[in-house]
Parts: C-alpha cells; structure tokens; sequence
C-alpha cells in the first residue's frame, strides 16, 4: 500500500508517496514554502496545491507542528494562532478531497523510527527529537508512543527549550557548532533527568549534518542522527494514516 506523507512545517512543507511495508519513498520528493502568515487558509492551499502535483487522490498521511488530538489543533508555536481548535484533518479533507490523516510532526518522526528506522526493536524508553524551527518530541516505550509530548517548552535559559537550543536559531544567532551544541547538552541534560531515554534519536534538517555536531554531543543515553534524517516526518506520516 502506498500513501502520500506530508510534513507541514515552520519553513517547509514536503511531501513523497511512501510504501507503507517498507517505509521507502517511492517518488520524488517536493516542497513548497510554508506561507507566511502560516493561517489555516494559506497552508491548506498549499497542501492541496503539494497534493495536486502528484496528481493523487488516494489516503494521506499529514505531520503537523502542534499538539494533535482527535485531528484538532491545539496548540500552534511556529505557526498562525488561528490555528487553535481548528480541525486539521477535517478541513483537509474537505479541501483536497483525499482521506487525511493528522498527526504531531515529532511523533510522525518518531513513528517512523520505531518501524524502519534507528529504534526498530527496541522496546525500551526511546525518544526522538528533531530540530529544526521548533524542538519536536516522541517518546516510546515497548514501541508504543505516548503522543503529543512537548519537550520544546520545558523552562530553560529563563525562556523554554526550543528558543534557546532550535537549529533555527542556530542560524538566527549565528551560533558556532560548538556553542550551539552546548546549549542542545544543557537541554539533553534536563531531558534525560526527567525522562531516563536509553535511546535518543536526533533528527530534523540539521541531523544530516551530524558530523558537524555530534562529536560535542554529551549524553548518558546512546545517541544517534535519525536514520531518515529530514525525511522522518514524511515516512511517519505515512505510517501514522497506516496504522
Ligand atoms: C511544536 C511541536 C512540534 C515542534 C516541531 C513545536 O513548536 O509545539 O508540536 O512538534 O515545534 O515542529
């Protein structure tokens, strides 16, 4: 079975047709640039235009960067407030005529790790984090996700997490590597205090760079860049409106 994946995000939306028995992509990838102001209008115009370019009508799997429940919007951090109570799902569904699925960004992340990916059989505590304009978060154990966790705004620097250790403000402050990486250990060292992960996943844009980064990285946890890197949130997707 094949199911379009879509991942909405801060800068981006992208999207690939994925085999839900492999987890491979099986097209080409394409994006647009998420809209700005990113309003519940502009971004599902987009969506639908990101549909209409592979011509699909079949299910859709959709990443959002809020917390999720029963397809409803609840929070919105790097995305138009007017988001709040909106459903998603529905109002994707109407617009684009396809049978839509909506899910947390970080956990469509995660959930693709945890099938094909860097925790596939693990059954312990694992977490995938992706940087990238905000921190996402998607904590397992035994293979089962315990959704719409939001790790980005712990308290941290007098403000929260993700405004401080994002990669998006690595860019923003024109942080060296290694200073940045020193912040993203100061929020790796409260995460692991608060949650004991045995694994930790890091994914998002930046993850493809691990090179640059990893080598400052310090963690209890056995840490690694998320198989999919930046293709994470697609692949989920895709499982999610599987699954
Ligand atoms: C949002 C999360 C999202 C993360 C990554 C945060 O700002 O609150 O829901 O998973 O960004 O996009």
């Amino acid at each position: 079975m094949q199911v379009l994946g879509i991942d909405i995000g801060g800068s981006f939306i992208k999207g690939a047709v994925v085999s839900i028995e492999t987890g491979q992509i099986v097209s080409e990838r394409l994006q647009v640039v998420t809209p700005q102001p990113a309003t519940p209008e502009a971004v599902i115009e987009s969506v639908c235009h990101l549909v209409a370019l592979f011509n699909w009508g079949g299910v859709v799997g959709c990443g959002f960067p809020a917390v999720i429940q029963g397809g409803v919007a609840k929070t919105a951090a790097n995305i138009d407030a007017s988001w709040v109570g909106v459903h998603v799902q529905e109002l994707l569904e109407k617009k684009s005529g396809c049978h839509c699925f909506v899910v947390n960004d970080a956990d469509a992340a995660g959930l693709a790790e945890i099938q094909f990916g860097q925790g596939k059989g693990r059954v312990g505590t694992v977490l995938t984090l992706t940087l990238g304009t905000g921190i996402g978060s998607a904590l397992f154990f035994q293979g089962r996700l315990i959704p719409n966790l939001e790790l980005g705004f712990l308290p941290l620097n007098e403000g929260v997490a993700e405004h401080y250790a994002a990669a998006a403000v690595k860019t923003k402050e024109g942080l060296s590597w290694q200073l940045w990486t020193q912040r993203l250990n100061v929020f790796l060292a409260q995460v692991e205090r608060l949650l004991c992960p045995e694994l930790i996943i890091l994914g998002g844009g930046i993850s493809s760079e691990h090179e640059m980064f990893f080598p400052y990285l310090q963690a209890q946890a056995e840490i690694t860049p998320a198989r999919f890197f930046n293709q994470a949130g697609i692949v989920g997707a895709a499982c999610f409106a599987s699954s």
